[in-house]
């Protein structure tokens, strides 16, 4: 250790932005050097709103594998609050960071962090979830790589009449259960999508029912098909979609818990990961029958690496990229992730 006394100064600042959420990323002169590990050596943060859900797991390690490939450095910050993830901005200025990449717990906060990613001078680019301005619009200047919402939810909803007519089910006692959570535009579309495609291929609207979930994650949608299965307890055959596996997997353990089966439930989700994959794994079918499979690795390496590259070379990333999805069933998501090299 060459510098002791600079060394356990550096620490301290850093232990007080992440105890106050203050740190020289507050002032408005931009870290040249980074100030650990070798000199020049990029530094990049990930920041993902839902640290424990098996997509954001993904993501990071495939950006964990951009940063080994690229040598460079990888800070990955769960930020469950607004408060976290202006505080991991903060931290990430603090360590002398040059850029990051997001995917914030609340849109709304975009204009908030954008601002303090320009005032630190940290590159930003989000992820999954596109900022929402003050007007209430996509944030178009801030760089973004999410997925085609709509298109996915339409997939979704095509899939849904399919295995409908497959199973033989009757229009008179199938009914769509739609998890929403349409505070997220990315959310809102995906279901909308599918609401979209299942009634163009003749479904009755006045048999899908929404539930909106308080949270995106697993107990949220569970609350939810929970209030909306005591109001229509006398569905026989239903469908089921949401915004992403967790919200199909607690729709699922809720109609479970009332009975229904894999042959009362026809549920697709989107993201395709961990969960969705255990769920395929099970001996018996559940009622969880197929989800969009998502590139995770498109989510999590290539964003790192247009980070990287605009730091490193200044190539400046597009401004806008989507991705797309694939539909997987337990009778098929074994090629398909072999085919994807996953
Ligand atoms: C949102 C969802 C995640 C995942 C991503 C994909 O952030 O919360 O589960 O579906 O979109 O972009």
């Amino acid at each position: 250790m060459k510098n002791p006394t600079k060394l356990s100064a550096l620490v301290a600042v850093s232990a007080f932005a992440l105890l106050t959420g203050c740190g020289p990323g507050d002032s408005k002169t931009s870290p040249a050097t980074p100030a650990t590990g070798a000199p020049g050596k990029v530094k990049i943060g990930f920041i993902v709103k839902q640290p424990e859900e098996p997509w954001f797991q993904l993501e990071w390690k495939f950006a964990q594998q951009a940063a080994d490939a690229n040598h460079f450095e990888l800070v990955k910050i769960g930020a469950v609050d607004g408060e976290k993830a202006l505080a991991a901005i903060d931290n990430l200025a603090a360590q002398q960071a040059q850029g990051f990449v997001i995917c914030t717990p609340d849109t709304k906060l975009g204009p908030a962090i954008a601002a303090k990613a320009k005032a630190s001078n940290l590159k930003l680019l989000t992820v999954d979830d596109q900022f929402l301005g003050a007007d209430g619009k996509p944030m178009a200047d801030v760089h973004h790589l999410g997925i085609s919402a709509r298109n996915i939810g339409h997939m979704v909803g095509k899939a849904l009449d399919a295995e409908m007519k497959k199973r033989g089910w009757n229009a008179a006692d199938t009914a769509l259960c739609v998890m929403t959570f349409d505070e997220l535009d990315t959310a809102r579309e995906r279901t909308e999508g599918a609401t979209e495609a299942i009634v163009a291929a003749g479904f009755a609207k006045g048999k899908i029912f929404k539930a909106a979930q308080k949270t995106s994650d697993v107990p949220g949608a569970f609350d939810a098909a929970n209030i909306l299965l005591t109001q229509n307890s006398g569905v026989k055959h239903w469908l089921l979609c949401g915004m992403n596996d967790s919200a199909v997997m607690g729709a699922v353990r809720a109609m479970e818990g009332r009975g229904l089966t894999a042959e009362n439930i026809a549920g697709i989700g989107i993201n395709g990961s961990d969960d969705c994959l255990s769920e395929f794994k099970k001996a018996k079918p559940t009622g969880f029958f197929a989800s969009v499979l998502l590139s995770a690795k498109r989510h999590g390496q290539e964003t790192s690496e247009m980070m990287f590259k605009w730091i490193s070379t200044g190539v400046e990333p597009a401004k806008a990229t989507y991705t797309d999805g694939v539909l997987i069933t337990r009778e098929t998501y074994q090629a398909i992730l072999k085919e994807q090299g996953l």
